[in-house]
This record gives C-alpha cells, sequence and structure tokens, in this order.
C-alpha cells in the first residue's frame, strides 16, 4: 500500500522545496517564503494542508503541546509513528516530514536508519528531521544513502534541552556563532535538503541563510530565512505556560472551546439541549399513539 500522494499537481516535494532556495515567485525577483507548521493529528492535518502550508512536521513537540510532558524527552518512537500515520491521512499536498525522538538515532547508526525506514514505510513521512549539527554528519549521510531525505535542525535543539541547560537561545557568542555555521555546513555538507534554524539571533541566521545552498527554516531565527515554521498550537492560541517571544498568536482557539463548553454545559442544564428540532422522532402514527399513551 503507497501512503505517499504521487507528485504532480502542485504536490510540494523535496526537489521543490529545495528550488525554492533559487527560483523567484511569480511576479517578484526574490524566491517566495516556504511555510511550515507542525501537526499531530488528521483535522489538523487537514485543515493545514488545504489552507496550502508547503511543509507539515509531525514535531516531536507532540510531547509537550500535546501530550502534556515538560520537554520532549519522553515521546516514544512508536507514539510518534501513531501521530505521524495520523497526519498522513489528512494530507495530500504539503511534504509531510516526521521527527525522530529523543532516543532513536542517538546509538547504533544502523538501528536509527531502520526506524527512520520505519516513519517512511509504515506512517508514510517524506522525509525525518534529525537535531544536531557536526556531530549528526554520518548519520545524515547513512539516511541519504537509505533514500531517506533529511531535515537538519541546529541551535535550541531541545532534545538538549539537559546538556544546553534550558530553553535559550543559542550562538550569542563569537565562539557559539562559529560553531553554528560550522553545524549548518556540516548538516548541508552530509546531504540534508533544509535545515532548521531554532533560537538564534536574526544576524546570524541571516548569515547562514546566505552561505548554505539548501533552505533554512526559522523559528526564533527572524525574517531573513528562507522559510518559517512554528508549532500550530502556540499560533492557534491552544498552548499553557511561557510564550516564546517569536510565536506569534493568530487566534485564541483555546478560548472559543472555554467559551463553547460553558454555553453547552448550561444549555444541558437548563434543559434547552437538545431541542426537539435536534431529537429522532417516531413515524407519524407510532408517533401521535405513544403520546397519547403518555397523557
Ligand atoms: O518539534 C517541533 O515542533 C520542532 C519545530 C518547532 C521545529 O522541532
Amino acid at each position: 500500500m503507497s501512503v505517499v500522494p504521487s507528485a504532480g499537481n502542485g504536490k510540494v516535494t523535496v526537489p521543490s522545496i529545495l528550488e525554492r532556495k533559487t527560483s523567484p515567485s511569480f511576479g517578484s525577483q526574490s524566491p517566495s517564503k516556504i511555510t511550515c507548521l507542525t501537526a499531530y493529528d488528521y483535522p489538523t492535518a487537514r485543515f493545514l494542508d488545504e489552507a496550502g502550508v508547503d511543509v507539515l512536521l509531525v514535531g516531536d513537540s507532540l510531547a509537550m503541546v500535546v501530550l502534556g510532558y515538560d520537554s520532549t524527552l519522553p515521546v516514544t518512537l512508536e507514539e510518534m509513528l501513531h501521530h505521524t500515520r495520523a497526519v498522513r491521512r489528512g494530507t495530500r499536498r504539503a511534504l509531510l516530514v516526521a521527527d525522530m525522538p529523543y532516543g532513536s538515532y542517538h546509538d547504533d547508526p544502523m538501528e536509527a536508519v531502520r526506524h527512520a525506514v520505519r516513519f517512511v514505510k509504515e506512517a508514510g513521512a517524506e522525509a525525518v528531521k534529525i537535531e544536531g549539527g557536526e556531530r549528526r554528519m554520518e548519520l545524515i549521510s547513512r539516511l541519504v544513502e537509505a533514500e531517506i531525505p533529511v531535515m537538519g535542525h541546529i541551535g535550541l535543539t531541545p532534545q538538549s534541552v539537559n546538556a544546553l541547560g534550558g530553553f535559550r537561545v543559542q550562538g550569542k557568542s563569537e565562539e557559539a556563532a562559529d560553531q553554528l555555521l560550522r553545524d549548518a555546513r556540516a548538516v548541508e555538507a552530509a546531504g540534508a535538503f533544509a535545515i532548521v534554524l531554532e533560537s538564534i539571533p536574526r544576524e546570524l541566521a541571516a548569515r547562514i541563510t546566505a552561505e548554505l545552498r539548501i533552505p533554512t527554516i526559522g523559528i526564533g531565527a527572524g525574517p531573513d530565512c528562507d522559510g518559517q515554521i512554528l508549532v500550530i498550537n502556540d499560533l492557534l492560541g491552544l498552548s499553557f505556560g511561557h510564550k516564546p517571544k517569536f510565536a506569534r498568536r493568530y487566534a485564541n482557539v483555546g478560548e472559543i472551546i472555554s467559551h463553547a463548553v460553558a454555553e453547552y454545559c448550561s444549555d444541558v442544564q437548563q434543559g434547552q439541549f437538545p431541542s426537539d428540532e435536534e431529537s429522532y422522532h417516531l413515524p407519524g402514527e407510532h408517533r401521535d399513539a405513544n403520546l397519547a399513551r403518555r397523557r
């Protein structure tokens, strides 16, 4: 069974994402920015896909925004596969990328390739994302050799939260910025088709973007990247706790849910729901007989 829709009819593919680095958009001199969002379930994937988002990422942020953990570390391979399958069923046009969770690629490279193959074969992902720069070079090359396109991810890499000592902006010192430049070059040299730059200074993201041949996708990395990604729950106002300054909220769906549910509870308690029109009825003659019996 092939779960991945075939290319054509505007389907976003790995080569078409790479082309966006250089080809100007219609009626403009500059390439059009790549739009990416996270998705974790079927209905959200359908809405985002039909709205024209280029890339859907089943992020391991799943752990925090959907499963209620306080970091991305606990989410398992099976949980990520389960949610990737759901997103696959709702995605036709967008490129579907799955995040490899913490622990699924940190030990034996052969095992990491086997895990990545499961995302493609069992869950219909078209690419995987892995965190880390220079130290992931060998793994990225192996994945690419196994025909699995890779999206890199450097800067604030949430799977390194313990090593980094928290969720902090990265690359602020000259040394740290130089390391991130080396990381970005390494990810590109290893064969990744795109790279996420998370929580780094705008100036550094602009420099990396200008230097690389592959598209950069920013989150908290300023407007000069080739594309942007946000966590869908942040964009929709469906998340709790600290809101990073880059996470612009486009709607307050959390508030809409609270109001709708409060109204529902009140209607049920006051006998306003369901109404007669929202009820099924017996056919005419039985209905009359029933009503007569009740009187
Ligand atoms: O897991 C995730 O949602 C991510 C994006 C924020 C880039 O890695």
